[in-house]
């Protein structure tokens, strides 16, 4: 746990960004490529913390994953040949390695202890247990599944037509690995889009899927074949960045290589509608995941209301967008996102508690926030809670405070961002 204090002194910010990896398919490329045979290579693979989680579990159960920068190889003879992991599974600080794998193992012929750091021993895994249970899976744990450590023993699975209590893709793709192992159709009904990475991945190693207004269906026993995986940036690293570049005096950012999945670019209606200056240019529509190239200038912005079903496509945006509201005119109401309570830390709490030491003016409410803008921010000695957006909201803030902001821990950055400074410098 380093300590960092940052001191901008209000700088206009310059320069482009190639953003890294996004988290969400480095780690299911990772994932598919263990449970395909063959050779799977994968490009621009983020080298955070949370991914290289993923890399150690399939490491214990025998895959052979080679590593040089951010190209990875993945050799597999398939997930039926995966050896018992003679180790506990360790999943560090990462929700999305914790729970898929409990969909990927239930349906394997291994057994498999998995645990993670004091935040994944906080977070619900009944949500994914449950549904993995309906489906014949043997999955104990801490508090009969509730927490980790959980202990699963891989096992055949049957199918279920499940309809998802909350919006969550990590209980989703559990659900639909798990379906992989599971003889006959496994059906997942969505009120609210979650992110589609799983279902977007399955197609590209050769599974049928079918989406259609909600309903998710796929048969089970279908075998993945081994492909080549390019990963786009991560829109919710580039967060950081526009929200720097429309609230920084006299800036202009570009940011390339940015993921544009629908499901995922919530951040851009957000900002759209508080009045933020963006140009976006898509590169390739037609790929697995598209992307392309923001322009962030600042300008004057106002506060709007933000709920519904945005919420899923921008959820990990939110403390980001908080900081935003500090800055703009008039009132910003974010509203049913009470998932913000079981993220990596209860960002509700976190974020009204780091923004007020800045002197923001911010109410917390049962699903969410209410910020009253435009105030001034004060420097201040902020507290992570070890979790990485919320260190990375706390670096942004500095970036509009005469005083140095001090967070009491820089490391966590690196559980989705292990170059954030280095890009935040390049900036200035
Ligand atoms: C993720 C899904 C989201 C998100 C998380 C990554 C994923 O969580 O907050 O950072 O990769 O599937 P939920 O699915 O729990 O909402």
């Amino acid at each position: 746990m380093t300590s960092k204090t940052l001191q901008f002194k209000r700088p206009a910010l310059h320069g482009d960004i190639t953003v890294p990896g996004d988290k969400s398919i480095s780690h299911r490329s990772v994932m598919f490529g263990a449970i395909a045979k063959g050779e799977t290579t994968i490009e621009g693979f983020l080298l955070g913390d949370d991914c290289l989680s993923t890399i150690d579990c399939f490491r214990k159960l025998g895959v052979d994953i080679a590593l040089d920068g951010t190209n990875v190889t993945v050799k597999s003879a398939g997930m039926h040949a995966w050896e018992e992991p003679k180790d506990i599974l360790y999943t560090g600080n990462s929700g999305t390695t914790t729970r898929l794998m409990l969909g990927v193992l239930a349906g394997s012929n291994v057994h498999a202890i998995l645990n993670g750091d004091a935040s994944i021993g906080k977070r619900p895994m009944k949500r994914v247990i449950q549904p993995l249970r309906e489906m014949n899976a043997h999955i104990t744990g801490r508090a009969d599944g509730q927490y980790t450590p959980l202990a699963v023993q891989g096992k055949k699975l049957t199918p279920i037509d499940y309809k998802m209590p909350v919006a969550s893709a990590q209980v989703k793709s559990a659900i639909l690995l798990a379906g992989l192992n599971a003889e006959g159709t496994t059906i997942v009904r969505e009120e609210e889009a979650s992110r589609d990475h799983t279902e977007r991945m399955l197609r590209q190693f050769g599974a049928q899927i079918e989406v259609k207004d909600g309903v998710i269906s796929f048969e089970g026993g279908q075998q993945l074949t081994a492909t080549h995986v390019s990963v786009p940036g991560d829109i919710s690293s580039a967060a950081f960045f526009l929200v720097a570049g429309a609230l920084a005096q006299n800036s202009t950012i570009t940011l390339r290589n940015v993921g544009l999945n629908p499901t995922r670019t919530g951040i851009i209606e957000a900002l759209e509608a508080m009045g933020a200056n963006l140009t976006i240019t898509i590169d390739d529509e037609n790929a697995a995941e598209p992307t392309g190239t923001i322009v962030v200038k600042n300008a004057p912005l106002k506060g709007t209301t933000i709920g519904g079903a945005v919420i899923p496509r921008l959820i990990d945006e939110i403390p980001i967008i908080a900081l935003l509201a500090t800055q703009a005119e008039g009132t910003t109401i974010i509203q049913n996102a009470e998932e913000l309570k079981v993220k990596e830390t209860n960002r509700i709490d976190a974020v009204v508690a780091e923004l007020t030491k800045l002197g923001a003016s911010i109410q917390p409410t049962d699903d969410g926030m209410i910020i009253e803008g435009p105030t001034p921010l004060r420097g201040a000695l902020l507290h992570t809670y070890g979790d990485h957006r919320i260190g990375m909201m706390g670096a942004i803030a500095a970036l509009l405070t005469e005083e140095a902001v001090t967070l009491d821990d820089a490391d966590c950055i690196a559980v989705s961002y292990p170059t954030f400074f280095n890009d935040l410098n390049a900036l200035m």
